[in-house]
């Protein structure tokens, strides 16, 4: 597979879309193939008002979640690929890990069987989890929607999930500081990438 597939992580107000959008920005000023796409909504675009608008039980969220990314990654992701395109997705299956299982509670194992399933097995190479405290993530979200009205107890294992993700795969993960500024943190990503960047 000629292409290299790059995710974004972390609580909301992180600055993820900030982020995604001026890498996808470097990575084409180097000349490479680039694809910005984003989850949810990334492979079932009406996937948004049914996962905002309804009560849903865990269970049913993780697997709308999942719809979508069966589609994406089959759809958008691994065509983009397989065509030698770069892609950064604004989230990905680790956003499932940490908001449905440590957040909502749902067991690891049964979303990890789901998502081997619905990716095909598709890993990202690098995932650049932008971490916040969650009191802060919770004073940047102006207009919560309902998933990010959970509160802060939820975001609180939110946090920890996606923090234990990254220290069970510290190959794959930078973890990083979103209270620094915006150029810092992309300063910090770019930094990282030079030795994939041709
Ligand atoms: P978000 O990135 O905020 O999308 P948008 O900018 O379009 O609102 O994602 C919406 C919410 O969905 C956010 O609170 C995180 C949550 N989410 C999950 O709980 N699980 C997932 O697998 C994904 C992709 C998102």
């Amino acid at each position: 597979m000629a292409g290299v597939f790059l995710t974004l992580e972390g609580l909301d107000g992180a600055g993820k879309s900030t982020q995604a959008r001026l890498l996808a920005q470097f990575l084409a000023e180097k000349g490479l193939k680039v694809h910005l796409t984003h989850e949810p909504g990334g492979g079932l675009p009406g996937v948004r008002g049914l996962l905002l608008g309804e009560e849903l039980s865990p269970e049913a969220e993780y697997l709308l979640f999942s719809a979508d990314r069966a589609e994406h990654v089959r759809r958008v992701i691994l065509p983009a690929l397989q065509r030698g395109v770069w892609v950064v997705s604004d989230r990905y299956l680790d956003s499932s890990l940490a908001y449905q299982g440590y957040g909502r509670g749902l067991p690891l194992p049964w979303l990890q069987e789901v998502a081997r399933m619905a990716t095909l097995g598709l890993k990202p190479r690098l995932t650049f989890l932008l971490d916040l405290p969650p009191e802060e993530a919770l004073r940047r979200v102006k207009d919560p929607d309902r998933l990010e009205r959970s509160g802060l107890d939820f975001f609180r294992r939110v946090r920890e999930g996606y923090l234990r993700l990254a220290e069970a795969e510290p190959e794959r993960f930078l973890l990083l500081d979103a209270r620094k500024g915006v150029e810092a943190v992309q300063e910090e990503i770019r930094a990282h990438l030079q030795a994939l960047v041709p």
